[in-house]
């Protein structure tokens, strides 16, 4: 132990790490919250801590390009605290913030506000967007150079679609001299409207207001035709349907600058649940519960396999919670008058296990997609290269457990798989060197001073 925290030796687990196409069984050794050493054959440094992981699975941190943490302003849903133990508790070391909390993040003072609170209250790291425009009005374009300067990793008005074409042209010129993406919450609001979820032969059988999948896929054929055109680096979140998975598979193969995210959520869960059934997961909830209202809506069967396809094959380049808690009160009234979002970081890893489990992807190339949104906005994150920072989580495929959204450590229960039994679950999140999360415990260590 050179530092204050104490050495760590993970031992004989078996090392997934895909940015430097690692999977064997060996040990990682993390010294002054680094990445000293990943091999085998070392002793146990003196003072250092072992941990066994025979058996285990040993990964980078989870990055999760999309969350809501809510602070300031909403903090009777979530505080910076709150939302980084949850990302600890589902293996997450570095999450990145959306916007839209209240006042926006849409200057200087409110993004430094921000990190403030994360490095004296985050359990993991933060890292923050900025809104595209002022007050999330889709108008006027924030200081993007000012608040690039000062940390902000990207730009978005998420939970809100930039409509204007010109706003969005502008933005991804402007953005581009900073190298900072610009990503969109991608809903024509002209055909979404207030719809619930969507369109097609369940919202005609629920009889609830709907919104078509094209509401997404003009957005995006717009915005990739506008990435094009300035060159600039555009971030398209929550992809929710196969013809926009076709969009982005099109304008990667022309060179746009384009990166997508795809949430566990629209990869497990089709519109039949909001029936009350269940595909493909089987299980059953009650009609018309507010936990499964999420925007954009969950999806046809169809739609569930293009994200999944696009996933395993790179067109989706990694998995973004969106992360979005409600308090109680915004969910338990009518299905069309809840508040969307699903609170997700907790349950993420359990979530997509599934599609391990049936051979649809890789316990590999899973990994990658959940540390590669540290590459969407540039962050050192999500590798355990040697002198990279000591953000590790140990995971067990097999362990089966039950989802108690009562038991989250995020203020957000909005979760449609409680009750559910996964299959995988996160055992120890370490990030900097410090276990901020040990399921043996069942405790989340809350640290300070993370910094970003
Ligand atoms: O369902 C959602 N909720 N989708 C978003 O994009 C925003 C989020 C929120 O902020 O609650």
């Amino acid at each position: 132990m050179r530092g204050e925290t104490p050495d760590l030796l993970i031992r004989g687990g078996r090392v997934i790490d895909p940015a430097s196409n690692r999977d064997e069984v060996c040990d990682v050794l993390i010294q002054d919250g680094r990445i000293e050493y990943v091999g085998s054959g070392l002793g146990l440094p003196d003072g250092a801590a072992e941990i066994s992981a025979e058996g285990l699975v040993v990964t980078p941190g989870f990055v999760d390009p999309h969350c809501h943490l809510r602070q300031p302003g909403y903090e009777y849903k979530e505080t910076i605290a709150t939302g980084t133990a949850a990302a600890a508790a589902g293996g997450f070391t570095t999450v990145c913030a959306m916007a839209n909390t209240k006042p926006p993040v849409d200057t200087r003072t409110t993004l430094e506000t921000v990190q403030e609170v994360a490095s004296a209250e985050a359990a993991v790291h933060v890292y923050s967007l900025a809104a595209i425009t002022m007050g999330l009005k889709g108008k006027q374009l924030v200081q993007m150079g000012e608040l690039s300067e000062a940390g902000a990793v990207g730009f978005s008005d998420d939970g809100i679609t930039l409509a204007s074409p010109a706003v969005m042209r502008h933005a991804l010129e402007y953005a581009k001299r900073f190298d900072r993406p610009v990503a969109n919450h991608c809903e024509d609001p002209a055909l979404t409207g207030d719809a619930a979820m969507n369109e097609g032969p369940v919202s005609m059988r629920l009889g609830l207001a709907a919104t078509p999948v094209q509401a997404e896929e003009v957005i995006i054929a717009r915005d990739l035709a506008l990435a094009e055109l300035t060159g600039g680096s555009y971030h398209a979140l929550h992809v929710s349907a196969a013809r926009s998975v076709d969009l982005i598979r099109g304008a990667k193969e022309r060179g746009v600058n384009v990166t997508a995210e795809v949430t566990p959520h629209h990869l497990t869960l089709t519109d039949e649940i909001v029936a009350g059934r269940w595909e493909p997961i089987i299980a059953s909830l009650r009609p018309y519960d507010p936990v499964t209202r999420v925007n954009p809506p969950l999806r046809s069967a169809e739609d569930v396999r293009a994200l999944r396809d696009g996933l395993a094959s790179g067109v989706i380049d990694c998995i973004g919670t969106d992360h979005a808690p409600h308090a109680g009160h915004e969910k338990h009234v009518e299905y069309a008058e809840a508040a969307p979002g699903i609170s997700g970081l907790e349950t993420a890893f359990g979530a997509l296990m599934q599609l391990v489990h049936d051979g649809e992807i890789s316990l590999p190339r899973l990994i990658e997609r959940l540390t590669s949104g540290a590459g969407v906005y540039r962050l050192p994150h999500g590798s355990l290269a040697v002198g990279a920072a000591g953000d590790v989580v140990v995971l067990d495929p097999e362990r089966e457990w039950v989802v108690d959204a009562a038991a989250f450590r995020s203020r957000g229960k909005n979760s449609p798989y409680h009750g559910l039994t996964f299959r995988g679950r996160v055992l120890k999140t370490i990030c900097d060197g410090r276990v901020v999360f040990d399921l043996n415990e069942e405790s989340v260590e809350t640290v300070g001073a993370l910094g970003v």
